[in-house]
């Protein structure tokens, strides 16, 4: 689909087919970011991996990201964190099970998420369970991702950019300034505890980020590490909420689904035991789980927007040099021609399924495919898994009284990520375990 929006080249591709025709064949000229506005605050965007053009600039920073998070040494080395999270995830809400606490599952997904990324960037907790202490931080997440998924006048009437007539750009400085503002600090206190001579190193991003910065000629600035911190700390934190939320809405609406779930964690884990990073592939129907739960919601409905770098000839059209490049996953995780019932939930079409969210099967490209595929991925999936797995095996949920499953409000809202309009609450109750 070509759709001419003010100035602006958009195409819109919303078949598998084509996703894999322009990113295998094309993967370089279309790996390019249309930059938003809203990115534009405080010149994120010059230091940004998410918004960078391909370049030396962006292809170190991948690799920074690489070798010091994602890599599978890296992820081996901070499983010992994530599972402290989870556990703090249990305790609590093996407290609202005592006191028959509702519990906001968007609220404990985000404490558990933030928490986990916190701790990896900056060995600290950002965030605590049934506090608003974390409010801020929400707020500023989540409101980056509402501006930057809200189409602008402005970026598509170039001449309204100095105006920026719906405030998002200012909206964005906002958000943007408070989280780089915590950094700031946070950054500057390592800093000096890093000449203290008693302070032992601490084994997180920030540390290794700060001896790139500190070796000799190295033009790897403090300002580069805000903003790439910036940009992990985003990315990393709402779509694993969104996905976990989705995931026990379908659960909890799905009461045989949540059994399946379940037995198979009481099968092979065993009730008296947690469910570890390493079972995660010895549990294929948790592992379709999922994958549902990323066909039907996807965290990012369009991908990032991409960027043609030139005129690329397809299928006898030609998409202008410059066209914004959205991919559809949405669409393509609802079409009926790819998936029978596509509007259902069905963990069970995956069983015997050799589809992935690698980047391989285009018909199932939540993380991306190519260049720019999500580098979080591998930390993503630990995470996604990990969360709700922890949920189901611990407790079982009830909706609040009056509330049917098949009447929950399913209804989503579109930001850069797509969250759950309406919140999911339940009730736990404690599955009998002795842990
Ligand atoms: C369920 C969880 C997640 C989903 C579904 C997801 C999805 C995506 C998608 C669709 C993109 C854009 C791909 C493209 O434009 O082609 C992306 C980019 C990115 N993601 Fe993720 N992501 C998730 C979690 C994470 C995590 C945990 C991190 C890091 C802590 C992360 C960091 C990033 C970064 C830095 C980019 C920009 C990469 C670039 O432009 O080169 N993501 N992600």
């Amino acid at each position: 689909m070509h759709l001419k929006l003010g100035t602006m080249h958009t195409i819109v591709v919303s078949s598998p087919e084509m996703a894999k025709e322009l990113i295998q064949k094309h993967d370089l000229a279309i790996s390019s970011r249309a930059v938003p506005e809203a990115a534009r605050a405080l010149n994120h965007h010059t230091a940004s991996l998410a918004w960078l053009p391909v370049g030396s600039q962006w292809r170190t920073l991948r690799k920074i990201c690489n070798e010091n998070m994602f890599s599978s040494k890296q992820l081996e080395a901070s499983q010992i964190l994530r599972r402290e999270k989870l556990q703090q995830l249990r305790d609590y809400v093996q407290g609202c099970c005592s006191s028959g606490r509702v519990v906001s599952i968007g609220e404990i997904a985000f404490v558990t998420s933030i928490n986990l990324i916190s701790s990896t960037l900056f060995s600290m907790d950002f965030a605590q369970f049934g506090t608003d202490s974390s409010q801020e931080m929400k707020e500023a997440v989540q409101g980056l991702m509402k501006t930057h998924g809200t189409p602008n006048l402005a970026d598509y009437f170039p001449m309204l950019k100095l105006i920026d007539p719906q405030g998002i750009k200012r909206e964005s400085e906002v958000h943007l300034g408070k989280i780089l503002a915590t950094f700031d600090e946070i950054v500057s206190q390592r800093l000096q505890s890093r000449c203290g001579v008693h302070s032992p190193k601490k084994d997180d991003m920030l540390e290794a980020l700060l001896d790139l910065n500190q070796e000799n000629d190295s033009n790897f600035s403090l300002h580069d590490i805000k903003h790439l911190l910036l940009d992990l700390f985003v990315a990393g934190t709402d779509t694993v909420v969104d996905s976990v939320e989705w995931a026990m809405t379908e659960l909890i609406r799905n009461p045989e689904k949540m059994l399946k779930a379940k037995n198979e964690l009481s099968t092979i884990i065993g009730m008296n035991k947690q469910v570890e990073e390493s079972d995660i592939s010895r549990l294929p129907y948790m592992h379709s789980v999922v994958k549902e739960t990323f066909r039907c919601h996807p965290p990012g409905p369009f991908l990032v927007p991409h960027r043609a770098n030139d005129d690329i000839e397809i299928n006898g059209y030609t998409i202008p040099k410059n066209s914004q490049i959205l991919i559809n996953v949405w669409a393509i995780g609802k079409d009926s021609r790819i998936w029978s019932n596509a509007h259902s939930f069905e963990p069970e079409r995956f069983l015997d399924s050799k589809i992935n969210y690698r980047g391989q099967d285009f018909e199932l490209i939540t993380f991306g495919s190519g260049r720019r595929i999500c580098p979080g991925l591998p930390l993503a999936h630990r995470m996604v898994h990990l969360m709700v797995a922890y949920l189901v095996h611990n407790f079982n949920w009830k909706l609040e009284p009056g509330v049917k499953p098949e009447e929950l409000d399913m209804n989503e809202k579109f930001g850069l990520s797509l969250h759950k309009a309406a919140p999911l609450k339940a009730i736990p109750t404690k599955v009998n375990t002795t842990f």
